[in-house]
């Protein structure tokens, strides 16, 4: 028989899950104003406004919807966001910060960009900086040290797009979530045989936290969480090390 839909209810701060029909749904708190951003549902629970985080449109998303216990962004921590578009997933990881916390959103095409400015501008906490991922140095003076660092840029150096960025602005024990698109990286090898590779990759220098397949929400993609060890924080490449000093703070938004 059908269970009736439960209320959302608060499994982190910031973070609602709803059960239906036991499957389960995520929703933010949302921090936007007007609250809607890509027509999600909006709901109302004990006077918060929530917004339903799709996971057909976003991959963090669906990580959730999938049963993720990896890293997620928490309250006051500050996300480096590479790849976000016009800011779908990027304002869900707005809401979870929280008002305390910064959103760093890079992208590097213009019409994209052009939606996730004036999402900036609807968000507090949300800084959309037009750039190249592939050229971190550019954005530097930008964006200080960073508790998280996200990328879902569907490249196909996306691996070594993480770990370069992570070497300049992740801090020491900061989570990687690499939103890996296995058909950027080439046909020749089965989905499974990229991720293969790519957690060779990390494995050894990074512990990763958890892996999860994002079928049948986003096909042959995977969510990858991961924390860089001792080892590669003793390492001269370790995390944070090559960024200069961080901004001071009146050049923040
Ligand atoms: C799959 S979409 C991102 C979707 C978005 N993360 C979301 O969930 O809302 C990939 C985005 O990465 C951007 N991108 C690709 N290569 C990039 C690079 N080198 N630097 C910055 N952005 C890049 C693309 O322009 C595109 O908007």
């Amino acid at each position: 028989m059908r269970r009736p839909p439960d209320r959302p209810r608060a499994v982190a701060e910031h973070l609602y899950r709803r059960d239906e029909d036991r499957r389960p749904e995520f929703w933010t708190e949302g921090l936007g104003e007007p609250l809607s951003v890509y027509g999600e549902r909006i709901a109302f629970v004990e006077g918060r406004p929530l917004r339903r985080w799709e996971p057909y449109r976003s991959k963090l998303g669906a990580a959730l919807a999938r049963g993720w216990s990896g890293p997620i962004p928490s309250a006051g921590e500050r996300w480096l966001y590479l790849g976000a578009a016009t800011g779908t997933t990027a304002s869900h990881v707005a809401d979870l910060v929280g008002r305390e916390g910064r959103v760093y959103a890079v992208e590097r095409s213009l019409r994209p960009f052009a939606r996730l400015l004036r999402l900036g501008e609807r968000y507090p906490n949300l800084l959309p900086l037009l750039a190249d991922a592939r050229r971190p140095e550019a954005y530097l003076d930008r964006v200080p040290p960073v508790d998280g660092l996200y990328l879902d840029v569907a490249q196909p150096d996306q691996v070594d797009l993480a770990l370069a960025n992570a070497r300049h602005f992740l801090r020491g024990s900061g989570a990687l979530l690499l939103a890996l698109k296995t058909s950027s990286m080439g046909r020749e090898k089965e989905p499974r045989g990229h991720l293969a590779e790519a957690l060779a990759r990390l494995e050894g220098p990074w512990e990763v936290e958890e892996t999860i397949p994002l079928d049948p929400f986003h096909k042959r993609h995977y969510l990858i969480g991961a924390r860089p060890t001792r080892a590669l924080l003793a390492a001269p490449s370790a995390p944070g090390v090559t960024r200069r000093a961080a901004p001071r703070a009146g050049r923040e938004r």
